[in-house]
Parts: C-alpha cells; sequence; structure tokens
C-alpha cells in the first residue's frame, strides 16, 4: 500500500477475480471507487459459504469500514442497480449509508439496450458478443454529448430530456423490435430512477479529491480487463470504455500524480467471452476440462468462457500499459493435476519471432510459441501458508515474475476470503 490513491485492474479480457481481492484489501482503504464500465461487470465474492456478485456496486460494500463511490466513468442501468441493492439489503441494510454515486455517470436507457441487440444483430457474424446490457450506445452518447447523466435527475426538465433522447433512438432504431417488452422496462426504469434520485448523489470528483487532500487510502476498481479496453484492447473486439490505469484518472477525477500502487490481478491461465482473437485458446477437451473446473461460464451472462494458456506477451503489454506494480495470479488450484504447463512467450507473426503484442492477433497472421513448463498435482484449494505450494508452481510464478519484471505478491487457491496466500 502506498502513499497515494492504488487501483486495481485486470490485466486480460475481464473475469480475472478482481472482486474477491478489493475484498480482500478493502480493510486497508477509506474510499473503495468503481471508475469505468457498469453492468456488462460481474466482480463475484465469496464468503462464509455465500457467493455474491456485484455488477455496478463497487466490491468494498461488505465493509463497514469503507466509502464506495460509483464514480463518473460508470454507466449505469437504473433497473439492474435497484435489484442488485435490494439482494444487498436483506445482508447489509446499511449498505446504502455507505454508497456514493457521482452525478456524472451516465445512464442506460431501455433503448440504449435494443440499441446494443440492434448493432449486435447487424454485424451478423463479426458480431462483438457483447453482454447486451446497452454499454456501448450509452458512451457513444457520452462522446456524442447527447448524454443523460444521474444528476439530470434531479433537474426540473429531466423528462423532457429523456423523451427527446428516447426520440433520437427511436428514430436509429426505425422498425428494430425490442427484443423485451420495452412498456414494462420503461416503467421499471422511471421506477428505479425515483428511488435513485433518493440515494447519496455526488460531486465525487471533488469527493476524491478531498479524500485524497486528508490523507485517507482510496482504491480505485477496475472492471473489464486490459484487452477489451477500447485503445489498448483487441479492437473492435473490445469494451466501449478505458479499462486500463489512465481510467481511472478519468473516471474519478484522480491525477495521475496521486498514484501510488497499480496492481494488476491476472489468472494462472486466459479465459474470454465474446468474439475476439485469442492466439493461446485451447478449443479442445483440455480447454473444456478447465472451463469446467475453473466454473469458467460468464457471472452476468453465464456464456461460457473461452479458456486458454497463460499469454506472457499479452501479460507483458498489460503491465506496461497500466504501470503494474504488483502482480496477483489466481485461480492456480484450476491448474492442478496437469502434468505439463505450456506459457506462451513469443509469437510467430507474418514469419518473424517476436515478443510483443502486435497490431493484429488474428488467427491466421499469429501462431503462439510455447515454453513447456512443470505442472503440479496437489489440490491446492486447502492450503493455507505460502511455504506449503507446490515447488512447481512457485516455479511457475517465478517464470512469471522473471518475465514481467514484477513481483506476484498474491496466490489465489479458491474463491473465497481465505483461499488467499500472500507471497510478499
Ligand atoms: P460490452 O461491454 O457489453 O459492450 O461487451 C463487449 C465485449 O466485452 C464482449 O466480448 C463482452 O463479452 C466483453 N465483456 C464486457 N464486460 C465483461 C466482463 O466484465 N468480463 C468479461 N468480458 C466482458
Amino acid at each position: 500500500m502506498s502513499q497515494g490513491a492504488d487501483i486495481l485492474l485486470g490485466l486480460q479480457w475481464g473475469d480475472e477475480g478482481k472482486g474477491k481481492i478489493v475484498d480482500v484489501l478493502t480493510r486497508k482503504y477509506d474510499v473503495v471507487a468503481r471508475f469505468q464500465g457498469g453492468p456488462n461487470a460481474g466482480h463475484t465474492l465469496e464468503f462464509n459459504g455465500i457467493k455474491h456478485v456485484l455488477h455496478t456496486i463497487p466490491s468494498g460494500i461488505f465493509h463497514e469500514n469503507a466509502l464506495n463511490i460509483i464514480g463518473n466513468g460508470v454507466v449505469m442501468d437504473p433497473i439492474i442497480f435497484c435489484k442488485e441493492i435490494d439482494k444487498l439489503l436483506d445482508m447489509e441494510p446499511k449498505c446504502l449509508d455507505r454508497l456514493v454515486i457521482s452525478r456524472k455517470a451516465h445512464l442506460i436507457l431501455p433503448t440504449h439496450r435494443m440499441l446494443d441487440a440492434a448493432s449486435e444483430a447487424a454485424k451478423g457474424k463479426n458480431k462483438i458478443g457483447s453482454t447486451l446490457k446497452g454499454i456501448g450506445p450509452t458512451y457513444m452518447d457520452k462522446t456524442g454529448r447527447n448524454g443523460l447523466r444521474i444528476g439530470d435527475c434531479e433537474l426540473p426538465d429531466f423528462m423532457t430530456r429523456y423523451e427527446a433522447l428516447k426520440k433520437k433512438h427511436l428514430e436509429l432504431l426505425g422498425d428494430f423490435e425490442a427484443p423485451f417488452d420495452f412498456t414494462e422496462a420503461e416503467a421499471q426504469w422511471m421506477k428505479a430512477v425515483d428511488r435513485l434520485r433518493a440515494m447519496q448523489l455526488a460531486d465525487t470528483d471533488v469527493l476524491i479529491q478531498e479524500t485524497y487532500k486528508s490523507g485517507k487510502k482510496i482504491l480505485a476498481e477496475g472492471a473489464q480487463g486490459t484487452l477489451l479496453d477500447v485503445d489498448f484492447g483487441t479492437y473492435p473486439f473490445v469494451t466501449s470504455s478505458t479499462t486500463t490505469a489512465a481510467g481511472a484518472c478519468t473516471g474519478l477525477g484522480l491525477a495521475p500524480n496521486r498514484i501510488g500502487e497499480v496492481i494488476g490481478i491476472f489468472k494462472a491461465y486466459c479465459t474470454r467471452v465474446g468474439s475476439g482473437p485469442f492466439p493461446t485458446e485451447l478449443d479442445n477437451d483440455l480447454g473444456q476440462a478447465i472451463r469446467d473446473k475453473g466454473h469458467e461460464y460468464g457471472s452476468t451472462t453465464g456464456r461460457p468462457r473461452r479458456t486458454g494458456w497463460l499469454d506472457l506477451p499479452a501479460l507483458r503489454y498489460a503491465v506496461e500499459v497500466n504501470g503494474v506494480t504488483q502482480l496477483m495470479m489466481m485461480k492456480a488450484d484450476v491448474l492442478s493435476g496437469l502434468k505439463e504447463l505450456e506459457v506462451c512467450t513469443a509469437y510467430e507473426y507474418r514469419g518473424e519471432t517476436i515478443t510483443h503484442l502486435p497490431y493484429s492477433l488474428e488467427e491466421d497472421l499469429i501462431t503462439p510459441i510455447y515454453t513447456t513448463l512443470s505442472g503440479w498435482d496437489e489440490d491446492l484449494t486447502g492450503v493455507t501458508d505460502v511455504k506449503n505450494l507446490p515447488t512447481s508452481l512457485e516455479a511457475y510464478t517465478r517464470f512469471i515474475e522473471q518475465e514481467t519484471g514484477v513481483p506476484v505478491v498474491l496466490i489465489s487457491v479458491g474463491p473465497d476470503r481465505e483461499q488467499t496466500l500472500w507471497r510478499a
């Protein structure tokens, strides 16, 4: 933990296990703040035998000590958000006291969801594999300067603004039919906005700045992963926000010189959900075995995740783009039982061997080059001391450290809070 605000983010294609780690780290922080994405995310936390999935709410919400902020870079669907709140209220009746929402965060309208569906339908076999939560169209309206923000719901002409944007969307949609009951969705949306209006809405950029200046500790929580970043990911098969460290600055109002540690979360292997290139993909029985053992099914959409070997050129790239200072490796337990592990260390790309991530990762241009390392047989899920981890896992970890130049400070061996081993 440093003097500044720390950032925690994913280094692969999302689903690295960020939610679990934020939950583990929250007791060290005064504020946990989500800086981008929206209900496309599904952050899973497990403790006391119960699993919780958060979509928009920061993963620090289960700790009384921390204030949780939904930053200006986030896009919110009031319907999904209120459902999430209702689930949480049963367990954490005071959760709303420690949750603050940025007035500058953008609202996802039911028509944004329709636009998402229409865009995917029009793309046919080139579809992105979007979560269909309206994320892309909402960010488009934000940059196109048409969006509705949370703060607008406090203004007297909110309904006029809503109707104007809806009209624009319906014109664009033409005769495209909503894949859901629009009248019902709109009614639910209005009710949810009414509830939202009564919550703690704030100028969270100012709040973040004051928190920083008072010496309190902030953890900025990313969603999705570096390879889904709109600039640095596998474009166009990406999400629509800045998932990298820079996104914490723009998504919270946090100046770059106030950033301390950048904590990068990665899985001991790779997964990806949705379309797009994935050089180390295991489209075979082994890939299926990893999917089953690792419960690699989307926590937001339930879709099976594609699985593959660890990709070091991609990981190194993510380390550089984000300025990662600490690595945390998740799901090492899932690889138990494999005699040998392949790790991609370079690519054959247009007849050359390269160790960086090239412009295009398309299958016909790129072939991964693997190094084989020894696997381990032991079940890791009950290990409570890092000293008792198998030597071949230690060698695997050291290899990653050597290849990335960044220490792996934590290894996770199961979904529960307790299954977390610190190396440093
Ligand atoms: P969108 O963010 O819903 O527009 O989806 C764009 C791409 O990002 C799709 O391939 C999604 O599967 C992927 N994606 C979006 N959110 C997540 C996430 O939280 N985890 C993993 N993949 C995601």
